[in-house]
């Protein structure tokens, strides 16, 4: 018999709730990673049903176009629509005052494009993702253009980060993003002000996007085991 997964379920069930909170006629945000693929899993076979329909994605990345073809989502780009109902995304990190840090996926600045519009951001995480201050257990991914990487690096150094280039699994050198770029992750010892620090990390020449995502979130479900018995609750 193979063992079931706690966190697994976890994210499996808080996908599913997110799904549940998409009503038919609207646009949605696909988001990135492995939670919101179980959200894009359930949103399809709900329009399959036919229990909601007319609905379009807007994607986040390769793989929510991916996920999205698989379900049977029908993709819009930003060109064709003049708005997003609701969004559904994971996270790394999340606050106390629902601020992130995302881009595990290294997907954060096509995320944030499409988060940021939504008029619902809706992030779905398991309860191990929760953090009583950004950066404790996650480090900031930062989005460059290649030919950027070392005087970011440098840059970076200097505000007390410690930059490290993000490199490939399965695939011989660096991350390469959606957009072709490269992906450096910081660790800062203390990121007291994420508001200044998202605002100064982008104002470095080279940099595209960086992870901290402040006050964009509406609502953050959160994928629990208690007592053997997964559970969603809301913060
Ligand atoms: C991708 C992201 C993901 O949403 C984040 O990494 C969470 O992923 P997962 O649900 O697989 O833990 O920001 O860039």
């Amino acid at each position: 018999m193979t063992a079931v997964d706690p966190v697994q379920v976890m994210k499996q069930e808080v996908g599913k709730a997110a799904a549940a909170l998409v009503k038919s006629d609207s646009i949605v945000g696909l988001g990135t990673g492995s939670t919101t693929a179980f959200a894009i899993q359930y949103i399809g076979e709900r329009l399959k049903s036919g229990e909601i329909s007319n609905i379009k994605g807007v994607p986040t990345s390769f793989q929510a176009i991916v996920l999205a073809r698989q379900y049977g989502i029908p993709l819009v780009s930003l060109d064709e629509i003049d708005r997003i109902d609701i969004a559904i995304d994971g996270a790394d990190e999340v606050d106390p005052q629902k601020n992130l840090i995302k881009g595990g996926g290294a997907a954060h600045t096509q995320e944030k494009i499409v988060d940021s519009l939504a008029s619902e951001f809706v992030v779905v995480v398991d309860s191990g993702k929760l953090v009583d201050r950004l950066g404790s257990t996650f480090l900031l991914p930062v989005e460059v253009i290649p030919m950027a990487v070392t005087p970011v690096m440098r840059a970076i150094e200097k505000l007390g980060g410690n930059p490290q280039l993000r490199m490939g699994v399965k695939k011989a050198g660096p991350v390469v993003t959606d957009q072709g770029n490269l992906v450096i992750d910081v660790k800062f010892d203390r990121i007291d002000n994420p508001a200044e620090l998202e605002k100064t990390l982008n104002n470095i020449p080279g940099v595209l996007e960086n992870g901290l995502f402040v006050g964009v979130t509406d609502r953050v479900l959160i994928g629990e085991v208690k007592d053997g018995q997964p559970s969603v609750r809301e913060m």
